[in-house]
């Protein structure tokens, strides 16, 4: 089992701060795929210097909505129909990608985080807002036993006990800032270890960031 990485975890993060901190932190820019972009909660928090947003989302009522959101923003933003273990995009077509609360419900981490470092440039970002296993092994165990039972059926495939952040590091990015905080919606959600962070696209698995 991993330990907690990088930053205690901490409290106190609020919804409108997550928001907020995840693809609108400093220095995005140029052309963004947000995969799994969900009814569009995000798309408001881009900056002017993303000069074009493609939101890839599965789900038609969800993409209706972000279809819609899409409709109200100074950025361009194309939503588009795909999964992210498919994505229909060339290799090394984006300067930045982002997941939000998305990686808990693929079906394949690995195959998506492929996916992903392949369709960004060599240095490009990933920037992750991601629900993880608790550090505590009581609840994480709990989370397990859940994830192999009914909380994937009641909760759209979502998965309380995934290594998110490994599994980035193993897909070949380089984690550059890794915040950790719980943080739950309330009234029924429990309170969950989060992951906020940026990670660069390295050459190959286990190699240097690229320059
Ligand atoms: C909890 S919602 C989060 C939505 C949005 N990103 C947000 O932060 O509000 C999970 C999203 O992941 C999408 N999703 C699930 N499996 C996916 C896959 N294989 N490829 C792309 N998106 C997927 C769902 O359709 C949904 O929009």
């Amino acid at each position: 089992m991993r330990p907690p990485v990088r930053a205690p975890e901490r409290a106190g993060r609020t919804a409108r701060s997550v928001r907020a901190a995840c693809p609108a932190a400093p220095g995005l820019s140029g052309r963004v795929v947000e995969v799994g972009a969900g009814n569009g909660l995000n798309f408001g928090h881009y900056p002017a210097a993303v000069t074009e947003l493609i939101a890839v989302e599965p789900e038609p009522h969800l993409r209706e909505h972000a279809e819609r959101a899409a409709r109200q923003t100074a950025v361009p933003i194309t939503v588009v129909h795909a999964v992210a273990e498919e994505l229909p995009f060339p290799d090394a077509s984006f300067d930045a990608a982002v997941t939000s609360l998305m990686l808990c419900s693929v079906a394949d981490v690995p195959a998506a985080l492929v996916e992903l470092h392949r369709v960004l440039r060599p240095g490009g970002e990933l920037r992750f807002f991601e629900h993880v296993a608790s550090p505590h092994t009581a609840w994480r165990t709990l989370q397990r036993t859940a994830d192999a039972t009914v909380w994937p059926r009641l909760s759209g495939g979502c998965h309380l006990a995934r290594e998110t952040d490994g599994a980035i590091e193993s897909a070949g990015f380089a984690i550059e800032r890794c915040e950790r905080f719980t943080f739950r919606i309330p009234p029924l959600d429990p309170p969950k270890t989060h992951v906020l962070g940026v990670a660069r696209r390295t050459q190959a698995p286990g190699s240097r960031p690229d320059a």
